[in-house]
């Protein structure tokens, strides 16, 4: 997505070969518009053929475009939870999420009154990495008996495991932007395969 690209260019910041910094328009500043298009993008993507009925995200970072993308299907927003609210009762589903970039294990979870069995649901996340976060919200919808219709992600770095456990696992992945690499400070895009008919 060029918009997305552009963004992570002119103010995106390598911080490491690994982590790339974006907060000044994805994880602490947001940028409205973007979130808007790229809501957009995902759902012209995902409501191709399957009925999505709901949108599953991690807070905190992944709220605001998975609300676009909701608004745009025309569905309700879920987002799973990683400290238990203090209204929330028992009748939770739980996943254990590691995270390999802040070294430490989250339990995340989503109240069973908003799963249910007939509910397609995409996920959408800000980052793929490892694919911990993605797997650990699958989990939360098969153990509810429903289906992942997709997995929407805004930023994947591809020199990490995730796309390839997900995609390896069955899942739809489709990443508005995918980096091939942050060596020296340079944020280099995995660009599309060109597909000659
Ligand atoms: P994984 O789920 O794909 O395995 O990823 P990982 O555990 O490594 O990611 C853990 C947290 O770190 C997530 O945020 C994820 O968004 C974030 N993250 C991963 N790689 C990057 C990166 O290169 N840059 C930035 N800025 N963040 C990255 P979180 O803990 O859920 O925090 P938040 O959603 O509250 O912001």
């Amino acid at each position: 997505m060029d918009l997305l690209k552009e963004k992570i260019r002119t103010e995106g910041l390598a911080l490491s070969e690994e982590v790339l910094k974006v907060d000044s328009f994805l994880n602490h500043q947001i940028d409205p518009l973007l979130m808007t298009e790229m809501g957009k993008a995902f759902a012209a993507y995902f409501n191709k053929g399957k009925k999505i009925t709901k949108v599953l995200t991690i807070e905190s970072s992944g709220i605001a475009v998975g609300l676009t993308t909701a608004l745009e299907l025309g569905v309700p927003l879920v987002f799973a939870r990683k400290k238990k609210s203090l209204t929330m009762s028992n009748d939770l589903f739980v996943s254990k999420v590691y995270s390999f970039t802040k070294q430490e294990e989250n339990e995340i979870t989503v109240s069973k009154r908003f799963i249910s069995p007939d509910d397609h649901i995409l996920l959408i996340d800000d980052f793929l990495a490892h694919g911990e976060a993605a797997l650990g919200l699958a989990s939360i919808v098969e153990q509810a008996g429903a289906t992942v219709a997709g997995i929407g992600i805004v930023i994947e770095k591809s020199f990490q495991a995730g796309n390839e456990k997900l995609t390896k696992a069955g899942y739809d992945v489709y990443s508005l932007a995918r980096i091939k690499s942050l060596q020296q400070g340079k944020v280099e895009f995995l660009e599309e395969e060109l597909v000659y008919e």
